[in-house]
C-alpha cells in the first residue's frame, strides 16, 4: 500500500472508528494549530483539570502541575517566549531529551510523512526554511488559543512517573474535547524553560515537560490531518478464539 493510500484510509478510519460517546471524544481528538479567540472562561479550565486529575498514576503520586495562562499574563509569557525564539533560538534547549538522536524505521517514514502532510496542508514547501520558521513561532502565541497550559513534572521522579504524566495530558486534552474544545500538545516549550521558570516562578525542582494550547478551533483547525498505523502495526493478538 502506497503511503497515499494509507493516509486516505486512516482518515476515514479515524471517522468511522467510534462505537460510543467515549470512542467519539478520543477519535475527535486533534492538534489544533488555528483557534478562534473566543474566550474560554477560568470556570472551564477548572472543571477541564478536576476531571483530568483522575488519570491514573504509579501509586497514586500525581506527578503532575500546571500554570494556566490567559489574558495579559499570556500575552507577557509568549511576547518573551518568542522574543527568545527570534533573537537566541540556539541558546534554549530542553531539559530532557524528547526525540531520539536517531529514528530507526518505521518511525522515521512516520516523521518524514509528518513533515509532508503538516507543511502540504500549510502551503509551506520543506526547503523553505524562512516559512517553516514562521509556522513555528506560532506555537510561542499558542496558536491564538485564550489559554495557554505549561505542564511541569518534579525533575526528582523516575521516567514511570512520565507515564503518568502523559496520562494526565490525554485526559486534559480529551475533557477539553467534551467541551467543544479542542488543544494541541506542544514539546516546543520545554526548551524555553529558562524564560517560563522566572515568568511563572515555576520551582527549580519542576521541570517543563510541555504546554498545551487550549480553545475553540478555527475551521481550518478543525481538519484532521494525521493518519494512523492500523491495528497490524502495533498489536499482537494470541489465544482468542474469534
Ligand atoms: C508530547 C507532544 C508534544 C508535541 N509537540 C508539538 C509542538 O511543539 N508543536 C506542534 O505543533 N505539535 C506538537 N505535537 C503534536 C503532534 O505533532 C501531533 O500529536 C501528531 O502529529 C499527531 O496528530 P494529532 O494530534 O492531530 O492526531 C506534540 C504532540 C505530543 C504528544
Amino acid at each position: 500500500m502506497s503511503a497515499c493510500e494509507e493516509v486516505v484510509i486512516d482518515r476515514d478510519a479515524a471517522r468511522g472508528v467510534a462505537r460510543n460517546p467515549i470512542d467519539e471524544v478520543i477519535a475527535g481528538r486533534l492538534s489544533c494549530r488555528e483557534f478562534s479567540g473566543s474566550p474560554v472562561p477560568r470556570s472551564t479550565v477548572e472543571q477541564i483539570l478536576r476531571v483530568a486529575r483522575f488519570a491514573p498514576s504509579g501509586a497514586n503520586i500525581q506527578p503532575w502541575h500546571v500554570y494556566v495562562l490567559a489574558g495579559a499574563a499570556k500575552t507577557e509569557v509568549s511576547a518573551a517566549l518568542l522574543h527568545a525564539f527570534e533573537t537566541e533560538p540556539s541558546e534554549h534547549v530542553s531539559e530532557y531529551q524528547y526525540y531520539a538522536s536517531e529514528f530507526p524505521e518505521p518511525y522515521l517514514g512516520r516523521r518524514q510523512e509528518f513533515g509532508r502532510l503538516f507543511y502540504d496542508s500549510l502551503g509551506i514547501a520543506q526547503s523553505d526554511t524562512a516559512a517553516r520558521s514562521r509556522q513555528t513561532a506560532k506555537n510561542f502565541g499558542f496558536f491564538g488559543a485564550p489559554v495557554g497550559l505549561i505542564v511541569t513534572i518534579d525533575r526528582r521522579l523516575a521516567m514511570g512517573s512520565w507515564l503518568d504524566l502523559g496520562m494526565f495530558i490525554q485526559n486534559v486534552m480529551l475533557a477539553a474535547v467534551g467541551r467543544g474544545l479542542q488543544s494541541c500538545p506542544q514539546e516546543t516549550f520545554a526548551k524555553y524553560h529558562r524564560i517560563l521558570r522566572p515568568a511563572l516562578s515555576i520551582p527549580t525542582e519542576q521541570m517543563v515537560a510541555c504546554g498545551i494550547s487550549m480553545g475553540h478551533p478555527r475551521e481550518r483547525g478543525r481538519a484532521r490531518l494525521m493518519p494512523r498505523a492500523d491495528l497490524e502495526a502495533f498489536a499482537s493478538f494470541k489465544g482468542f478464539e474469534d
